[in-house]
């Protein structure tokens, strides 16, 4: 195959490194010496190395990387689907400028190379729309992966290609939508996107304008929206299967620039603010996947859209809202928005009777003092099916942890004047605003809450498949569940 690099794999053997399978043919055109070389090169095989040699002329890429694999598994183990995912990433990252790479990583069966084409995809993202230089160094990602070892014409190879593409490229749209600036991403033009994507993905979308959400009494989406220039939106978008009559909700909290409010943040606080619709993000972008993919369920996403500012018409720290449910909420703390935002979504979703419901919101700065920045929390009404969604995430390649809702921390939200507060004790702050939600979740419906604070955008240096910025976190797990519901294995 001819490429601009080929990538391969190499391990942290016993005595040095050693090559991981798929590399036979490239070594063979070293001599056999491959190993020795990318050890006298100070390789070891670590996770996330990357070792860069010129091929001798038998070779048909003028490049080979050499990317780190970890410890070797075990005799007649194969590495581990993430493992492989983080190496294609990295592997990606290290190949920025060139057109087309081959990966000859180690492809045990279809989910490995299905594994090897996400990361890879997910590695070469790049966000350069607002930089005339292309990323900065006037280089463009790599643009063409290709893999070797497959069975081109095998069925579940070329099913594992096509669902590493539609994932990928769902994912990249959603780190698209959380990297752009909030000025020109406000729920006006985020519904506006929604409305071309549906064209080209045949979903059905309906928004709410404000003057809509006023009538039908959104009370909590247009108390965070109206301190605003940029009025808020209800999108409420669809992948409706022809099959089946199975459905699951999603719902994200859609706040395209979270400044606190009249409670404002400290500086410091809000320059990643734009980050706050990473959950509308990541729903809007599983539903497009879902129709991808053709699954045999439908998929109803909800994004509740709204710019919470301060300004002369802002919600006071004091107010009392209305709520779409009919509850009122005081206000205590303008900068808990989300929670007002969802329950809105949460409540207009139950009406509908999904077999269940899943939210996903950079909820909360506890949650992220909790888990750290890689992992998100899981909140339910239902054991099981948290536990399920762990799983879920777990298999799609996501770090998450089951988090409880203790009831006893119910009776912090007491308000004397409202139904509930929008603030609770300072301690548990996530599981908090997890059980505020709970109280908007129709009667006998399932649900899940998914607070993604941490992972949902990444400040420090790409990793794997991790880019700086936007991550599109909880997409992969919202298409897992998907695909799980269709298959009867969710509920
Ligand atoms: N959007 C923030 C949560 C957040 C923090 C997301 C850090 C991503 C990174 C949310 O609206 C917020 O401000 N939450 C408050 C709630 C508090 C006032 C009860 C928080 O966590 O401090
Ligand atoms: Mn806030
Ligand atoms: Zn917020």
């Amino acid at each position: 195959m001819r490429a601009d690099a080929i990538v391969i794999g190499v391990a942290k053997g016993t005595k040095g490194p050693e090559l991981a399978p798929g590399a036979e043919a490239v070594d063979e055109a070293f001599g056999g010496k491959l190993a020795a070389i990318l050890e006298t090169l100070g390789a070891s095989g670590g996770d996330g190395e990357v070792t860069k040699v010129p091929s001798p002329e038998a070779l048909k890429s003028p490049l080979v990387l050499a990317v780190g694999l970890g410890d070797a598994p075990g005799e007649g183990g194969s590495f581990a689907l993430e493992t492989l995912r983080k190496a294609a990433g990295t592997a990606a990252r290290g190949l920025v400028g060139l057109k087309k790479a081959a990966f000859a990583l180690p492809l045990a069966n279809a989910a490995a190379a299905e594994a090897v084409a996400e990361g890879a995809l997910l590695g070469a993202y790049a966000f350069t729309v607002y930089q005339q230089d292309g990323n900065g160094d006037g280089k463009a990602p790599l643009a063409e992966v290709a893999l070797t070892g497959t069975k081109p014409r095998d069925k579940a190879y070329k099913a594992a290609a096509e669902r590493a593409t539609a994932v990928a490229e769902e994912v990249n749209r959603a780190r698209d939508l959380i990297n752009t600036p909030p000025n020109d991403l406000h729920p006006k033009s985020f519904a506006a996107l929604v409305q071309v994507a549906a064209k080209t993905h045949g979903l059905k979308v309906e928004v709410l304008d404000e003057k809509a959400l006023a009538k039908a009494g959104y009370g909590g989406i247009l108390g965070v929206g109206q301190g605003s220039a940029n009025p808020p939106r209800l999108v409420k978008v669809s992948y409706v299967s022809p099959k089946a009559k199975k459905s699951l909700a999603f719902v994200g909290k859609g706040i395209t620039y979270d400044s606190g409010g009249i409670s404002l943040k400290p500086a410091g606080h809000n320059e990643t603010m734009k980050c706050d619709m990473s959950g509308a993000a990541a729903v809007f972008a599983a539903v497009v996947a879902a129709s991808r993919l053709g699954l045999p369920v439908t998929v109803t996403g909800w994004l509740a859209l709204a710019e919470n500012m301060p300004g002369g018409r802002a919600t006071r720290p004091g107010d009392v809202l209305k709520m779409y449910s009919g509850k009122t909420v005081e206000v205590l703390n303008t900068d808990a928005e989300g929670r007002l935002v969802l329950a809105d979504a949460l409540a207009r979703a139950s009406e509908e009777k999904p077999d269940a419901i899943v939210d996903v919101a950079t909820l909360t700065g506890a949650m992220v003092l909790a888990l750290g920045n890689r992992t998100f929390g899981i909140m339910s009404n239902d054991d099981d099916f948290r536990n399920a969604v762990h799983a879920t995430a777990t298999e799609a390649g996501e770090l998450s942890w089951p988090m409880p809702l203790p009831p006893e921390l119910r009776k912090g939200m007491d308000s004397p004047t409202a139904d509930i507060a929008n603030m609770g004790e300072r301690m548990g702050g996530g599981l908090v605003a997890g059980l505020f939600l709970k109280e908007f979740v129709g009667e006998g419906i399932t649900w899940a809450h998914l607070d993604i604070a941490g992972p949902a955008f990444h400040e420090g240096a790409p990793f794997g498949y991790t880019p700086k910025g936007g991550t599109g976190s909880a997409v992969r797990t919202l298409v897992r569940l998907a695909e799980k519901h269709a298959e009867d294995g969710l509920l």
